[in-house]
């Protein structure tokens, strides 16, 4: 069984995080968010994998390579623009064939593996397998009708007036029969070849459809703050290597820091994790903090918070809690004169300030 990974769209609503690189890219816990992907797949026993890649192809690349890392091998398919997760598997046919795949959306990321649905698939052989999970906001994704027997009856995208709270989730498995599908489907109102309409269109012409229902979390990281729940939901399972140089600090808890690291007169309370060459000095890095490489905290507190690699952040008197850095940003309060704020910030930067 061959892997699809979709990772072009245009990741708007995670500007202006996203106007410099992809969303498939962002970091959880240190990581690309697709390698969780890729990992999943690999896994599951994929070894051929393609991924679908849009304006940001060369970056996505460039990050995942040719597969190597995971043994694997990977073929990357351009999207001239996102017309659609249905017209992403559209333009995959040639890599794909006749086989069955799985396609896995390259900014989701699930806690238990997909070796379950996997089986389920090959076992009942139906023509397509949706995963599906209880979600508090069903109007902001693919909603499914199931009956009390957990047979599928009806799927939604995006539905203003969701008809129950089962969200899809972004892995799915098909044969061969989804392409006939996705012939018959139209665009829709967003302009967009949905994949939810070829599941319908399965069920509307007598084709097989399971749902699974997924057991342990699930992130669709679309938003800021889907980030920041994301971190935080991994960082609950990572082991502790400590591999920092520490003087004067106190560390506590599940503290992962790698190479390089120096941590001087801090407070580290894990689960944290802290990138190559980074510098804690006279700071608190508090529990669900994400800190990328190379990066400098100087007298400052942060907590549940992902800072990328090269930022800088210095003499922050106030705590900064569920926040969202970008590589090489820099924060600093001086006591210089005039005493003005001076920001040099990018289109969409938010900043708040408490008096
Ligand atoms: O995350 C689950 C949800 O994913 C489902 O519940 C929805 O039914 C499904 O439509 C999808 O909704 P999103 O609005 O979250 O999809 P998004 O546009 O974020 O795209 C998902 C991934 O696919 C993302 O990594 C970008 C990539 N993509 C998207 C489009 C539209 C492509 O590679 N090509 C595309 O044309």
């Amino acid at each position: 069984m061959k892997g699809l990974i979709l990772a072009g769209g245009s990741g708007r609503r995670l500007r202006p995080l996203t106007y410099t690189g992809a969303k498939q890219l962002l970091p959880v816990a240190n990581k690309p968010i697709i390698f969780y992907g890729i990992k999943a797949l690999v896994k599951a026993g994929i070894q051929e994998l393609g991924i679908v890649v849009g304006e940001t192809a060369k970056e996505v690349q460039y990050i995942v390579g040719n597969g190597e890392k995971w043994n694997i091998k990977i073929s990357y398919i351009p999207q001239k623009a996102p017309l659609g997760l249905a017209h992403a598997i559209k333009i995959s046919k040639e890599f794909l064939g006749d086989e069955p795949f799985i396609m896995y959306l390259g900014d989701n990321i699930l806690k238990e593996g997909i070796e379950d649905f996997v089986h389920q698939f090959e076992n009942n052989k139906p023509n397509a397998l949706i995963l599906l999970t209880k979600v508090p906001n069903p109007q902001e994704f693919g909603v499914a009708v199931v009956d009390e027997n957990g047979a599928v009856k009806q799927l939604i995208e995006k539905p203003k007036e969701p008809p129950s709270n089962l969200a899809l989730v972004g892995v799915y498995l098909f044969d061969s029969q989804v392409f006939t599908a996705i012939e018959k489907i139209k665009p829709s109102r967003r302009n967009e070849l949905e994949i939810t309409d070829a599941i319908q269109w399965l069920l509307d012409n007598r084709f097989s459809v399971e749902a699974h229902m997924v057991k342990g979390w699930w992130k669709d990281t679309g938003k800021p703050d889907d980030i920041i729940e994301a971190n935080l939901l991994v960082l609950e399972n990572i082991e502790a290597v400590n591999k920092s140089s520490q003087k004067d600090s106190e560390i506590s808890g599940r503290v992962r820091a790698e190479q390089g690291s120096v941590i001087e007169k801090s407070v580290v309370r894990g689960p944290v994790i802290i990138g190559k060459n980074s510098k804690i000095i006279g700071s608190y890095i508090g529990p669900f903090s994400s800190i990328g490489n190379n990066v400098i905290i100087e007298n400052s507190e942060i907590e549940n918070s992902v800072i990328m690699d090269g930022a800088q952040i210095k003499n922050v008197e106030k705590r900064i809690d569920r926040s969202i850095i970008g590589k090489d940003v820099v924060i600093n309060v001086t006591t210089k004169s005039p005493r003005t704020h001076k920001f040099i910030l990018g289109d969409q930067s938010y900043v708040q300030i408490i008096k």
